[in-house]
């Protein structure tokens, strides 16, 4: 072989493994290009032995040839190697397990559905279980069933909030009593936390809606005295141990007798203080033996079942528990109020 011909070769290998390992995408490509070039079988290192054939004054020539075309190919290998990984580095996700975790905002229940909560808890542990009812209600299920005389004020639309098909917002939580008792039979123990709508003008305790908790027990035998005692045991579960409670007489149409039922206030422990007007009293809810027209209503016989419901507002509640003077604070969803609790 003529030197011409051999730089020739050297020439044509090198530009061909430096085309090859600028295309090359992996690994395995660039070690391909390493073995046929350079390799121990590869084309450089084959014609290695023909510069042994030259004549003395080519041979300089010759072996700077070989030098450039293995420094071409080696720089051409590193380089290639070097944007390999630099490629995969980029696509990879960076993670730095060092660094500290990021603490993600956790959301919080609202206060009343905290209220809500633990009251279903307390009266889960008497043995009554949590329903609900819809918030759209017929006439008949909020007051004819409930046996509100027809002239009763809190029909009048300027205080219930009527649908064009006659239907209204429910105004209180009672008439689940009604649903409950038409779909089970006796005994009953349930609870129904909900949402309730009156045509108020709002002010720091009225709003347009508002939650109140409707509870109903029905079975054999049921007395004023379980009513009291139930209504004692959740007061003093969900204010604490020293909290009296006492019963007035007082008037709803679902009821007979009815009573008013008050809490020692959970401000001064009944000595008097601004919250409770200083009487040491605070209205908290009403209750009473549920009426035999009710029960009649819902079919079943007022002969055999008696039994008592109760009602009162969460928000109220939630404001006792909270020391919380406005009640519209539950509605402005001010995030400094809310993170509170
Ligand atoms: N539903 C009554 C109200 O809204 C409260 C109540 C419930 C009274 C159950 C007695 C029995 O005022």
């Amino acid at each position: 072989m003529m030197l011409e011909e051999l730089l020739q070769q050297l020439q044509a290998i090198s530009s061909d493994a430096v085309a090859s390992l600028n295309a090359a995408d992996s690994d395995a490509a660039i070690e391909a290009v390493k073995n046929r070039t350079l390799g121990r079988s590869g084309a450089i290192t084959a014609l290695s032995p023909q510069m042994g054939q030259l004549p003395k004054e080519d041979k300089r020539a010759a072996g700077l040839a070989f030098n450039e075309a293995k420094t071409a190919i080696q720089k051409a290998l590193n380089d290639a190697k070097a944007k390999l990984a630099a490629s995969e580095a980029a696509s990879a996700p960076a993670v730095d397990v060092t660094l500290p975790g990021r603490a993600w905002p956790i959301g919080r229940k609202h206060p009343i559905s905290q209220t809500i909560d633990e009251c279903c808890d307390i009266f889960r542990r008497m043995g009554f279980i949590a329903v609900s009812g819809p918030e759209l209600e017929t006439v008949w299920y909020n007051f004819d069933a409930l046996n509100a005389p027809l002239n009763h004020p809190s029909r009048d639309p300027q205080d219930t909030f009527y649908l064009p098909d006659g239907r209204l917002l429910r105004t209180q939580t009672s008439p689940v009593q009604i649903r409950t008792m038409l779909g089970n039979k006796p005994p009953v123990r349930i609870v129904s936390p909900g949402r309730c709508y009156r045509r108020d003008t709002p002010d720091a305790t009225h709003g347009v809606h508002f939650h109140q908790l409707e509870g109903l027990y029905i079975d054999k035998n049921v007395s004023m005295a379980d009513l009291r005692s139930t209504i004692l045991k959740f007061a003093t579960e969900f204010f604490g141990p020293d909290v009296r409670i006492r019963m007035r007489p007082s008037f709803f149409p679902f009821t007979e007798p009815s009573v008013e039922c008050d809490f020692s206030c959970v401000c001064c422990g009944g000595k008097g203080c601004r919250v409770c007007k200083n009487s040491g009293w605070l209205e908290i809810m009403g209750a009473g033996m549920v009426n035999p027209a009710v029960l009649r209503n819902a079919g079943y016989d007022p002969e055999e079942l008696q039994g008592f419901a109760f009602g009162f507002g969460l928000e109220r509640l939630t404001m006792l528990k909270h020391r919380i003077n406005d009640l519209r604070i539950f509605s402005d969803n001010d995030l400094r109020f809310l993170k509170q609790f």
